[in-house]
């Protein structure tokens, strides 16, 4: 008596008492032949999971100094910097990150050949350059761009394959799977907007096709973020604006995109897409990144020496980066018929330019988060109907632009009516992104938002 006594009290016996309570009613279910778990949990034909992946991250001012130390960590010896000539050749920061490497006995190559919004070609000569050095390691270092690459370029000599486009995504590409993971890889962003460093995603111009595609894998996720704002201070603010809009509309088009439980399950889940859709973890992310640049982005182009709006506005770019998890939609793919037609023109630039009219056209099916869009920016909509709530979320994006020097439209980039069809029939193709959009996309649709995007005011 004493013993059973003594059992009862033990700590374990008293888990398994309460295991078995939770439990019990499941398992005589079971036994009734009723429910089983997976009556529970896949019956859905529409997908019931989603992703949370997000990149490791330090953020604040001087964390670029702990480069050596995480390089190191991750196992790198011999490393190549992924950057562009102006970084290279008018700051100091490739030398910034260069000393704290070799500081730390680890040898440092430099790649300097990286461009704005880069083509097949120019990765193609990264890939060339690193080929056969036994490099074990890469560090992007600046805007999306030079992240971009270097993820383009880890990926093509750690998997060589013949042809560029097989692990583009279809249907320009093949698709073909990243076989297993790749080399180290720490991003260090010298632009707050791209997000880049915390998604899976790298973006490229394919010449010939007069098309801008991506890679997609979640191999492509570098492995460490180092985000520092002062390396964002020496921005200009054209570029500040761009960038700082891309972040804005990566988190509202994560806002929006398809719920990820409306998608078909997946046949497999190494079918499932890198973009699973809006979900309640990538919401909270984004709604604040939204906040933040609609407090922050005016005066991180007026004032570029301002330290505290660098220091939000790459927050919120990095916030904004769980659009790698949710996905974009409208304005992203119409971004790249405009910038694949004239590469001068910044990816932000791009993309927030058909933004307005991209909104109006999803306002009758998504209005609730329009209007908390709307309130985000801080527009007032008391007393509104819900479709203008919805409305002013448009109107906040137009005074935000408006406000830090924008193009009003595609007109002021060198388009007129006469390129619209084409523009639209380029953007039609790019089904991976038009398939998140909440409303379906007809041709029709988007000639219209090309057209209203002419002048946006
Ligand atoms: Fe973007």
């Amino acid at each position: 008596m004493a013993r059973a006594t003594s059992f009862a009290r033990n700590p374990i016996f008293t888990i398994f008492q309460h295991l078995e309570k939770l439990y019990n009613p499941i398992i005589n279910e079971r036994k009734r032949g009723g429910i089983y778990l997976s009556d529970l949990a896949y019956s859905s034909p529409n997908d019931t999971v989603f992703t949370i992946r997000n990149v490791q991250v330090k953020f604040g001012e001087g964390v670029s100094t702990e480069v050596g130390y995480e390089a190191k960590r991750l196992g790198m010896t011999d490393v190549l910097i992924v950057t562009d000539r102006n970084i290279h050749e008018n700051t100091d920061m490739v030398a910034h990150i260069a000393d704290r490497l070799t500081d730390k006995g680890i040898s440092v190559d430099v790649f300097d050949g990286v461009h704005i919004e880069p083509t097949d070609a120019e990765v193609a000569k990264g890939i060339e350059y690193t080929t056969g050095k036994g490099h074990d390691g890469f560090i992007g270092l600046g805007g999306g761009s030079s992240i971009d690459t270097a993820k383009m370029i880890n990926l093509y000599t750690t998997h060589p394959t013949d042809d560029f486009k097989d692990y583009i995504s279809p249907p320009i590409g093949k698709g073909k799977p990243v076989p297993s993971p790749l080399e180290p890889h720490i991003a260090i962003p010298t632009t707050a907007g791209t997000g880049s460093e915390n998604t899976p995603i790298a973006v490229v111009d394919l010449v010939q096709e007069k098309l801008k595609t991506a890679v997609s894998h979640p191999y492509l996720l570098p492995d460490y973020a180092l985000l520092d704002p002062v390396l964002t201070i020496s921005l200009p603010p054209y570029y500040t604006a761009s960038t700082g809009m891309d972040a804005l509309l990566h988190s509202i088009e994560a806002y929006t995109c398809i719920p990820y439980d409306t998608r078909p399950r997946p046949e497999s889940p190494g079918k499932r897409p890198v973009y699973v859709g809006s979900n309640p973890v990538s919401d909270i992310f984004v709604e604040k990144s939204i906040e933040l640049i609609g407090r922050h982005v005016r005066t991180a182009c007026h004032e570029p020496t301002d330290l505290e709006a660098r220091h939000h506005m790459l927050l919120a770019a990095h916030l904004g980066g769980a659009f790698g998890n949710a996905g974009v939609h409208i304005p992203h793919a119409l971004s790249y018929p405009i910038a694949g037609r004239n590469h001068e023109i910044p990816h932000g630039v791009a993309v927030c330019i058909t933004g307005a009219a991209a909104l109006e056209f999803l306002e009758p099916k998504v209005p609730e988060k329009l209007g908390r869009v709307a309130r985000l920016l801080g527009e007032e909509t008391g007393g509104l109907s819900k479709a203008e709530v919805a409305a002013s979320a448009k109107e906040a994006l137009l005074s935000l632009m408006k406000d830090i020097d924008f193009p009003s439209g595609i007109a002021d980039l060198g388009f007129g009516e006469e390129d619209i069809d084409e523009l639209a029939s380029a953007g039609i193709k790019i089904s991976r992104l038009l398939s998140c959009s909440p409303r379906r996309v007809k041709l029709e649709d988007i000639r219209e938002i090309y057209r209203k995007s002419l002048h946006n005011w």
